[in-house]
């Protein structure tokens, strides 16, 4: 096995729970740990999960606690806890109540686990991953959040199932938010290089788009009691491992930027090298006029939401 020592998980629901499955299944660590507030929930998940060990073979020893003590000395750090979106919510009608229940989370590693990567995916993730950083305080390569991975993989089924070819050979990035105003780019989007825009025609181009955009809520109103937690959890597995297996992965995630696309001092979906060291750099590419101009609404989206945050700051 090559990985990290200990992972923890903050939060045992739905996303959590099937997270630390998936960890343990892809043995990156020596520890999982899951924490909830909900006694019984997170010792109950753990306890399931480590039972089917001797059947799918890994040695990952997994466990629950209600104790954000049992934090300590984690190399990553998983934020799913909070409340999920309801059928007609949006993920900013999250904000102030996610925002409270991280900032004892964020405190929390900060005492326990400062040497930790965080990876945030708690709603609306852009604004989460702000709010974390700037509490805990660790340096933004090592706080970042879930939104291009779970969107490109939303996108890329999509154009995969249009064109009837392999899922793993779409290949490209979704900008932005994690949320309404995201920005799937179809100039950097191929099939096995192949160039999506020569392959499909514009109206389904913008269908698939349109499609990408509401992913999450497709779902929600789907389940009607809940949101996603099968494609999440994945993507989220695929960016612990990047982490844990310092891997260098190229995929989109919810980064601090300072400076690049002309941004400055905000969360937002971005390419990025993920290793070891969390972000280790920011991927810079050329976006056509239109793709620009949608970025940079996307970008005034969650500037919005972050200037509610002083006032949370303050309370
Ligand atoms: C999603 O897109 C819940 O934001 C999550 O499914």
């Amino acid at each position: 096995m090559s990985g990290v020592r200990k992972i923890t998980v903050l939060g045992a629901g739905n996303v959590g729970g099937t997270l630390a499955q998936r960890l343990a299944e892809l043995d990156v660590a020596d520890e999982v740990v899951l924490i909830d507030i909900v006694d019984g929930l997170p010792q109950g998940k753990a306890l399931d999960i480590q039972e089917s060990a001797p059947i799918l073979g890994f040695s990952t020893r997994i466990t629950g606690s209600t104790s954000l003590e049992a934090i300590a000395g984690s190399d990553i750090v998983v934020e799913t806890a909070g409340l999920a979106r309801k059928p007609g919510m949006s993920r900013s009608d999250l904000l102030t109540k996610n925002a409270d229940i991280l900032r004892d989370h964020a405190l929390a590693v900060k005492a326990h686990a400062p040497e930790a990567t965080v990876i945030v995916v708690t709603n609306p993730v852009d604004v989460m991953t702000y709010w974390f950083r700037k509490v805990s305080g660790l340096p933004a390569a090592r706080v970042f959040g879930e939104s291009g991975t779970l969107d490109t993989a939303r996108f890329r089924w999509f154009v995969a199932e249009a064109l009837h070819v392999a899922p793993r050979d779409v290949t490209g990035f979704v900008l932005g938010t994690h949320g309404d105003t995201m920005v799937p780019v179809l100039s950097h989007t191929n099939v096995s290089g192949v160039p999506l825009t020569t392959l499909l025609p514009a109206p389904q181009l913008e269908a698939i788009v349109a499609r990408t955009r509401a992913g999450g809520a497709e779902i929600v109103n789907l389940l009607k009691m809940g949101s996603a937690f099968y494609a999440p959890s994945a993507a989220q597995a695929e960016m612990v491992a990047a982490v844990a297996r310092n891997e260098h992965r190229v995929v989109g995630v919810t980064a601090h930027l300072a400076g690049e696309y002309g941004l400055h001092d905000v969360c937002l979906g971005v390419p990025v090298v993920l290793g070891r060291a969390g972000v280790e750099k920011v991927v810079q590419v050329t976006l056509t006029p239109s793709e620009r101009q949608a970025f940079e609404a996307s970008a005034a989206a969650v500037q919005a939401d972050l200037a509610v945050l002083p006032t949370l700051a303050k309370a």
